[in-house]
Parts: C-alpha cells; sequence; structure tokens
C-alpha cells in the first residue's frame, strides 16, 4: 500500500468538496505523509508488485457523487488500517493524518447511507410471497425512475437555466 495514494485519496476528496477545509490540510496532510511513508517503507519497489488497491479502481468513478461513494468506503478502510497498526499511533504525524481522516469520514455520512442502501437491497428475501407482492407493485415505477428520469431532469435543467436568464433581464 504506497502512502502517495493516501495524498491521491485526500486529493480527490478536495476535488469533490472543494472547500476551504480540504484546501487548507492538504500541504500538512503531505508533508506528515512524507513521515508515514517512510515508517512504511512505502518507496520500495516491491510496493507496486500486483498493482494498486485503491488508485486504478476508482478511475471508473468519475461523476462527483458517485466518486464519493467509493471515497468513503476507501477512508473507511484507512481507518480501518490505522486501528491496525500498534505503537505507531502515537506519532504526531500519524495522529494527525488519523485526525484527518476522521474529519474527512464524517463528511461523508451520506455516501455511507447510500452504501448501507445498496447492501440492504442485496439482502432482501426476493423468494419471500410479501416481498414479491411489493417488488410487483413497485415494478412499472421502478422501470419509470429508469427509463425516464434522464429525459425529464434534462428538460428542468433547461426550464431552471431559461428561469435564470429571464431573472437576469
Ligand atoms: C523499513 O526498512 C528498515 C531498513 O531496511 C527496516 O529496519 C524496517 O524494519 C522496515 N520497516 C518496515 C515497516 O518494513
Ligand atoms: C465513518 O462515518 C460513518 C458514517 O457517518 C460512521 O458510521 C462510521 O462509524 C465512521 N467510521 C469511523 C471509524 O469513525
Amino acid at each position: 500500500m504506497t502512502p502517495q495514494i493516501y495524498l491521491f485519496i485526500l486529493l480527490s476528496i478536495s476535488s469533490c468538496f472543494g472547500c476551504f477545509f480540504c484546501q487548507s490540510i492538504l500541504p500538512k496532510i503531505e508533508e506528515d505523509i512524507e513521515k508515514l511513508k517512510a515508517d512504511f517503507n512505502s518507496s520500495q519497489s516491491d510496493v507496486a508488485e500486483g498493482g494498486s488497491i485503491f488508485t486504478e479502481r476508482l478511475k471508473s468513478w468519475t461523476e462527483a457523487t458517485e466518486k464519493k461513494i467509493i471515497l468513503s468506503q476507501i477512508i473507511s478502510m484507512y481507518l480501518k488500517m490505522f486501528d491496525n497498526i500498534g505503537p505507531a499511533t502515537s506519532k504526531l504525524h500519524v495522529k494527525n493524518i488519523h485526525n484527518a481522516l476522521h474529519t474527512l469520514n464524517n463528511s461523508l455520512t451520506e455516501s455511507f447511507k447510500k452504501v448501507k442502501d445498496l447492501m440492504e437491497l442485496a439482502k432482501l428475501p426476493m423468494n419471500d410471497k410479501k416481498i414479491q407482492r411489493k417488488a410487483v407493485n413497485e415494478l412499472f415505477p421502478t422501470l419509470q425512475k429508469l427509463l425516464l428520469d434522464h429525459p425529464t431532469t434534462h428538460v428542468k435543467r433547461k426550464r431552471s437555466q431559461n428561469q435564470k436568464r429571464k431573472c437576469k433581464c
């Protein structure tokens, strides 16, 4: 696991939020990550064997809210890692990174909810009669969402653009 990835993740997160908090923590966190890389010998060539664990996966997630969903899970994996690095946690730079990750994690509550939805969906017993009746009842609205949502949002966007243009006059 290369700690360049920490920086990559933090940069991705900050591009999602584009907020002051993220911009202000990045330079400081970069220094701390350099120290962490030294602790973990993460610049050695063997680290690259077998490819990246996060960076490559992130590439197919392009839309901002979509990207936050996978980033929320990656951040929680980092937090899990920090819970498992033992005495290193007492070092100042490790504490700083850990705190920053906690703060970022807490700002991703909405994305965690979305992941929870997916997990709960996967658990639905589709062989259950009551669930099947509910499912059939919700089939048409579901297909409507799938097939009609894009055109409607497009029309809405157009309409609001028109309104904005009107307001300026
Ligand atoms: C990093 O490398 C040094 C020197 O080769 C070694 O003593 C240390 O145990 C290594 N640390 C880790 C976490 O691999
Ligand atoms: C990260 O945030 C999620 C959602 O807010 C929360 O459920 C989870 O406990 C947090 N993880 C840690 C390690 O704090």
